[in-house]
């Protein structure tokens, strides 16, 4: 790495995260059926139509895990907790095995000095309630409220900051518009539900939070810098498009108390009856805002109904997922949101990563790519803090190779490899690297 910790002011936190399904193994300790496992079993949706039943085992390798966060220098680590590992129907009965097993890794990760940072809901809906229309369904917000109290009753005391839910965007538009994600709808009236439930959903669980007494609550949404594919004004008129139903959608709702007008004229017929009166629930006052960001896209016109747009394939070197690099747009996201949105509140990078096609070659692995990404990526962070934007902290994904949804297990994104037949984790370059540069 060419930047070390003293680079950034006193107190910046570095972290790494993963999330559940992606690594724990859902096939154990209780744990209830989700639609992740249902999206997975049905033909086309997932790559060699692999699931998250084993995954990295996190479950039974809870503490060599830990002790990899701890001698890579991390300040903290942003973990996500399954709700059907709580509740397996979704709703009603516990499964005291799965709060003993966050209680656990709570404990574990302050008896090594590390920060938890939780993250309650990073997309394994329990399938019972997706039979009742999942995030369609606007009693949704009820049900999630629930969940929240029973687990924050058990580890609220200890969690350092707690987010709702991860990445709006592909809980909506991802998995109800596209189609790329469970429960793989492609139904504009479903997204458009979707698509404010999920930010109703978030605030009645900052309430609950709250009404315990808990602090340093925030949200976690992800970004895509959106650039015309040409300097046609039609490609202008999309890209901006593209920006509002990805980038500004959720944060105009829970910092302005309206949805883009641009976005409404596709969605505004199919949005639950009442939503314009759920901005107060949905705009509850936040500590801190999180960005996830990994890159670009160049959006041109397409002769299709709304939104009537598409990606164009762009010049810039990608990643093993095929995603642009674009380092620039960080900063760019960093500065819009506080101009535009935040101001003074704490921002954190709380995604920010690459896929590289890592393999092991005599015991180690060189993945100068990833070292690259990360020393770029940061540099842009530190720009956005020399001009003042409020940074306070940057999580790389993922701390481990894992579970990378429809992809499947062979897009590595982790800063430690894993073996997924014998499980084994190997620190990549990477790894030492940022080891090197937090060490104190
Ligand atoms: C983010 C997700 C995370 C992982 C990375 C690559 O959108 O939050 O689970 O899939 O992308």
């Amino acid at each position: 790495m060419n930047l070390k910790r003293s680079d950034f002011p006193d107190g910046f936190l570095f972290g790494a995260a993963t999330s559940s399904y992606q690594i724990e193994g859902h096939a154990f300790g209780g744990a209830g059926r989700t639609h992740w496992d249902d999206f997975a079993a049905t033909p086309g949706n997932v790559v060699r139509a692999e699931d998250g039943a084993r995954a990295c085992d996190h479950f039974h390798r809870m503490d060599e895990d830990l002790d990899l966060l701890k001698a890579g220098n991390f300040d903290v680590y942003r973990f996500s907790t399954s709700w059907a590992r709580v509740l397996p129907e979704g709703r009603g009965a516990v499964n005291a095995a799965g709060l003993d097993f966050y209680d656990r890794l709570v404990d574990g990760l302050l008896a090594r000095g590390i920060k938890p940072a939780a993250t309650l809901y990073h997309w394994e809906l329990p399938s019972p309630l997706a039979d009742l229309g999942g995030w369609r369904n606007r009693d949704i917000a009820g049900w999630f409220a629930d969940f929240t109290e029973v687990l924050m009753r058990r580890i609220g005391d200890r969690v350092w900051s707690v987010a709702p839910i991860n990445e709006p965007w592909c809980v909506g538009w991802l998995s109800h518009f596209m189609g790329l994600h469970a429960p793989g709808l492609r139904d504009i009236r479903a997204t458009a539900r979707a698509m404010h439930h999920v930010l109703l959903a978030h605030g009645r669980a900052i309430q609950v939070m709250r009404g315990l007494g808990m602090t340093n609550l925030g949200a976690v949404c992800n970004f895509e810098w959106s650039a015309p594919a040409d300097d046609s004004p039609e490609a202008a008129r999309v890209a901006e498009l593209y920006d509002g139903i990805y980038n500004r959608w959720f944060i105009s709702a829970l910092f302005k108390g309206a949805y883009p007008d641009t976005v409404l004229e596709g969605l505004g017929p199919h949005m639950p009856d009442g939503w314009q009166d759920d901005f107060a629930t949905i705009g509850e006052k936040l500590d801190w805002f999180g960005l996830n960001y990994y890159t670009r896209k160049l959006i041109g016109p397409a002769p299709a109904p709304w939104p009537a747009l598409q990606e164009v394939e762009g010049p810039l070197p990608k990643t093993q997922v095929g995603w642009e690099i674009y380092p620039e747009g960080l900063y760019q996201f960093l500065a819009r949101t506080r101009a535009e949105y935040t101001g003074d509140l704490p921002l954190y990078v709380t995604e920010n990563g690459m896929a590289n096609a890592d393999a092991i070659v005599g015991g180690a692995v060189r993945d100068d790519a990833r070292i690259d990404y990360l020393n770029a990526h940061l540099a842009q962070v530190r720009r956005a803090i020399a001009e003042g934007v409020p940074v306070k902290g940057y999580y790389c994904w993922s701390l481990m190779d894992n579970y990378e949804w429809s992809l499947g297990y062979d897009k590595r994104f982790g800063l430690v490899h894993v073996d997924f037949d014998t499980l084994q984790r190997t620190p990549k370059a990477s790894y030492h690297a940022l080891a090197r540069a937090l060490s104190r």
